[in-house]
């Protein structure tokens, strides 16, 4: 395989992107034509309905949970089968525009969600999709993958299909101002690590560098800012803006070790994702620094930090970087005793489809001795 600009890679994007404050309004106007609508939401997004100004018949489902399993997605199915919905919204979070990703393909029930785990599985799209994102962290709104949580294993499923490109995705700053802080900081470092993990990636190509740089330098300079005040309009744009390009990164290329690291962290701890994601990276930022010392100097001068490609310099400032946003970077502190890091190892060693993108092979050993430093 080449390893060059002229390797060959596919990008999917949105057909059409709104973006920019007041963007949520226009979302009615795209949508005057459609007679059955079925919004997504979560119980924090759903009072949001009102500012899409849709019109028609719309069905709202207020309860799609945080980090949603196989049992959340059948909910929503049931709910679709009824409306038959000639379009689908998203109106929230990654956790909702994952499963308004799945609704749009699988009401009719001909596929169920076993038969469309993995690649390019889905057969065909039901209805048209709209991803309105209300967190600025998973960039769900710019790609084709959905993760479900599968409730007997507590594995997350990945399906990745063409057929999940929204045809209108919204980006709103001011749908973001209600994040609390905390999540503010989550959802960004997981923007950040989308890029960062994609730039350093053994599959990193130039078309979604260009992506990632730039992704990376607007959590560096706008993430603190949307943290310390919400209704930053500026911030919280710049935010929404490199989760996007975050998106775009996860398409092609995607995540690698840290993601995979992240994993089990949120299955069997239930931390929200990003966290997750904040504990794990500056951990395997350090690791990988040796296969990618320029890249790795670069991540750290674009997010405002001392340049340094030795591991030691490059744990101790991308950590103070996430404590300084009011994260809790000990994992001791959240809830765990550390007897099943042995098991977690295993478990994150195992997502190959995450670990072979790692610009360094890291042992189970090593997964292991990660998760104990950061305890
Ligand atoms: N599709 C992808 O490519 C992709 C990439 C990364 C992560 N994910 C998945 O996305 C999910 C996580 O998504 P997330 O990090 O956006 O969090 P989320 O959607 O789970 O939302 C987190 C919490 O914030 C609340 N919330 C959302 N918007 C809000 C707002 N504007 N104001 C106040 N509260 C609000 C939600 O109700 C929820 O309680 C996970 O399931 C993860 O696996 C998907
Ligand atoms: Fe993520």
């Amino acid at each position: 395989m080449t390893t060059g600009m002229d390797r060959a890679i596919t990008l999917h994007q949105p057909k059409r992107l709104e973006f920019g404050m007041g963007a949520a309004a226009r979302l009615g106007e795209w949508a005057a034509d459609f007679s059955r609508v079925l919004v997504l939401a979560s119980p924090r997004t759903a009072p949001m309905l009102g500012k899409l100004g849709l019109t028609g018949q719309v069905t709202l489902f207020p309860d799609v949970p945080p980090e949603p399993d196989d049992r959340a997605l059948s909910a929503v199915l049931e709910i679709a089968a009824r409306v038959e919905p000639d379009l689908v919204v998203g109106l929230g979070g990654g956790s909702v525009m994952d499963l308004a990703k799945l609704a749009a393909c699988l009401w009719d029930g001909a596929q169920v969600l076993p038969d469309v785990v993995g690649p390019n599985k889905v057969a065909r799209r039901l209805s048209a999709l709209a991803q309105v994102a209300t967190t600025a962290g998973t960039g769900s709104e710019a790609g084709i993958r959905a993760l479900v949580t599968n409730s007997a294993t507590k594995a997350k499923m990945a399906v990745e299909s063409p057929q999940m490109i929204a045809d209108i995705a919204v980006l709103d700053p001011e749908l973001t101002f209600s994040v609390p802080p905390a999540i503010t900081a989550a959802t960004g470092v997981d923007a950040m690590a989308h890029c960062v993990e994609a730039f350093t990636n053994r599959k990193a190509h130039d078309l979604i560098d260009g992506y990632a740089r730039q992704g990376i330098a607007l959590v560096g300079r706008y993430l603190g800012r949307c943290v310390k005040d919400g209704t930053d309009a500026e911030a919280r744009a710049g935010m929404m803006l490199a989760s996007y390009y975050g998106g775009v990164c996860l398409g092609p290329v995607n995540t690698a070790a840290g993601h995979a690291l992240a994993y089990p962290l949120g299955t069997r701890m239930g931390l929200p994702h990003g966290l997750a994601n904040a504990i794990i990276f500056p951990h395997v930022l350090a690791f990988n620094a040796p296969a990618r010392p320029q890249k790795t100097t670069e991540i750290l001068r674009s997010l405002g930090l001392p340049a340094s490609d030795v591991p030691a310099t490059v744990l101790h400032h991308a950590a103070g970087f996430c404590r300084a946003l009011g994260l809790e970077m000990r994992l001791s502190a959240q809830g765990t005793n550390g007897d099943d890091l042995p098991a977690w190892a295993a478990e994150a060693h195992a997502i190959r489809r995450l670990m072979d993108n790692n610009p360094r092979d890291m042992s189970v050993a090593e997964v292991e001795a990660i998760y104990r430093a950061a305890f």
